[in-house]
């Protein structure tokens, strides 16, 4: 699978990347996981070529850091390992997980991942959420007093603003940002994107199939559970409209022969800016598919469909 440069650290990583926070399996976010079933979708991930697996230690408050951490045991020279800082566990079910980017917080998650992971050092750390308490000098210097240490060789911001960004980089690098792009949710190409581009940081794609909305498996009478159930994108006429974009989708993606989930991959990786489609799956059929995603072409008149499909779609969630 081609490669490309995760910004100016001087690592290169897959266009297709893995997503584990469904894995990280628990009931009230993406229902039922096997953990079997997880660590082959690893595998088989890393057995196509994709090289690049994002966890975090809130998905699954620990668990989705410990199944990439078995997963990659004897693979380690084959893959590199994203996690993140910055979301605490909450105190209660009811609770949102609090920010914290302090010094002394960053350094104990860090510390708390690397064992989780079983790793000496973390390929990318990112800061998963801007904490507004903590002045942004303090949490970068904690991070590049990490990347001197050699506890993490690269560093990232996720959900970051074009301005916090800037902010964070007077004080040092910044080699990759992490954000929501797909086709439901473009915004990040007025801003974000040109902003990686204009100062070489890799950026790295979220949420690419809408949380398994434009696979194609979902119908109008549905009513997605979990993490799903408070997505306005899975809600009312919304829901029914990104549907139908869909169905109209699959009808582009079969000229192709390809399936509409490999559609869309194919048109988040290709689009200007975007360095890896960080792609979700549980099992290692969805990784099959999803792979099916990169190593073709869809031409400029598809293209110009697909913009046409899409007009008047991106909401602010
Ligand atoms: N930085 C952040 O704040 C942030 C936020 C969100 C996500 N992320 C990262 O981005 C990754 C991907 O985002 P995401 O998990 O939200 O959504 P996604 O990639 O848009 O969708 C992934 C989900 O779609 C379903 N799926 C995947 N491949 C499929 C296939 N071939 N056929 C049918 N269904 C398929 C699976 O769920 P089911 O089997 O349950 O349908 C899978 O968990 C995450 O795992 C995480 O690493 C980061």
């Amino acid at each position: 699978m081609e490669r490309r440069k995760l910004g100016e650290s001087g690592l290169d990583v897959s266009m297709i990347a893995l997503g584990t926070w469904a894995m990280g399996g628990t009931v009230e976010t993406w229902g039922y996981v096997d953990d079997r079933e997880s660590i082959a979708a690893i595998h088989q991930a890393i057995d196509l070529g994709v090289n690049l697996i994002d966890t975090a230690p809130i998905y699954g408050l620990g668990h989705s850091e410990e199944i990439v951490g078995k997963a990659i045991q004897g693979r380690r020279h084959e893959v590199l390992v994203a996690t993140k800082c910055g979301l605490l566990f909450p105190q209660s079910k009811d609770q949102l997980p609090p920010r914290c980017l302090s010094r002394e917080s960053i350094f104990r998650e860090c510390e708390q991942s690397l064992r989780r992971l079983r790793l000496d050092v973390i390929d990318l750390y990112q800061c998963h959420w801007p904490d507004p308490q903590i002045p942004i000098r303090e949490t970068m210097e904690a991070l590049t007093t990490l990347l001197r240490q050699q506890k993490i060789r690269a560093l990232g911001l996720s959900n970051f603003s074009c301005e916090e960004i800037a902010a964070a980089m007077e004080f040092g690098p910044v080699h990759c940002l992490q954000l929501p792009f797909s086709m439901l949710q473009r915004r990040a190409a007025d801003d974000l994107l040109p902003f990686a581009f204009e100062h070489k940081m890799a950026a790295i794609a979220y949420s690419p199939l809408s949380k398994g909305l434009l696979t194609g498996k979902f119908q109008p009478g549905d009513r997605p559970g979990g993490i799903r159930a408070r997505d306005p994108d899975f809600l009312g006429e919304r829901f029914r409209r990104n549907l139908r974009i869909v169905d109209a989708l699959k009808e582009i993606a079969a000229e192709y022969g390809k399936t509409v989930t490999q559609l869309v991959i194919n048109w988040t990786a290709a689009s200007p800016g975007v360095t890896a489609a960080l792609v979700g799956a549980k099992r290692p059929s969805q990784v099959i598919e999803n792979v099916g995603g990169v190593g073709w072409t869809i031409d400029d008149e598809d293209q110009a469909r697909i913009d046409r499909l899409l007009e008047g779609t991106d909401f602010v969630p």
